[in-house]
């Protein structure tokens, strides 16, 4: 895929439909049957992604998100978290990418790392230390793709999907 063909442009208030629906449709496809139960994901969908909340994320002054767009259509989207946004308290001056999805027909042509390019430059610009995001621990393909960029696993926390405990891993990659 050609880079030129790829923007990236910030999401707004005003995007709150769009990124509800590419929200939606990227965490089913990655986390639904056969990775969990219809149960599970759905009372997880119902709680997180609801119009009310992703506006408010979005209006959060210290999280900030993108659309990766290719020839007009959205295909992507990245949310990153600074200051108090951050999930989690760490040490040192950091930046959380809190999700990163690319719909499936676009996922192993580059896009993902186009958006991590993206982060990386903008943590760059900001003089931070390190990226760090927390990743189920058995979605084996993200943790290679975050790997492949330098990341390492420094700690590991609960996530409840539903009714389900699963483990999350932390990882982070210096500046
Ligand atoms: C993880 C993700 C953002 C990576 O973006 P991408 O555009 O698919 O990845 P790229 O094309 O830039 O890089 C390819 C590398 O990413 C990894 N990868 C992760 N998921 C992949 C997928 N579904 N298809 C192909 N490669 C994938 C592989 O290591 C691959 O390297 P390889 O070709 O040598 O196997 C994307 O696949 C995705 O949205 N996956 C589903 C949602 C998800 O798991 N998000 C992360 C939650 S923490």
């Amino acid at each position: 895929m050609e880079s030129k063909e790829l923007k990236i442009i910030k999401i707004l208030p005003e995007d709150n439909h769009k990124l509800l629906e590419i929200g939606l449709q990227t965490f089913y496809n990655s986390f639904g049957p056969p990775h969990n139960s219809e149960q599970n994901i759905q009372s997880y969908l119902n709680k997180n992604f609801t119009l009310e909340k992703i506006t408010n994320e979005i209006l959060h002054p210290e999280s900030q998100f993108f659309f990766v767009i290719c020839n007009n259509q959205i295909i992507g989207y990245i949310k990153f978290n600074s200051g108090v946004a951050q999930t989690e308290i760490v040490q040192g001056k950091s930046l959380e990418i809190e999700r990163i999805y690319i719909i499936k027909s676009y996922q192993g042509q580059g896009i993902g790392q186009y958006l991590f390019d993206y982060a990386k430059q903008m943590a760059n610009e900001k003089a931070l230390e390190f990226i760090w995001l927390g990743v189920w621990d058995k979605n084996t393909r993200a943790i290679q793709f975050y790997e492949r960029n330098g990341f390492k696993i420094f700690d590991k926390h609960t996530f409840m999907l539903g009714s389900e405990k699963q483990t999350d891993v932390m990882m982070k990659c210096f500046l």
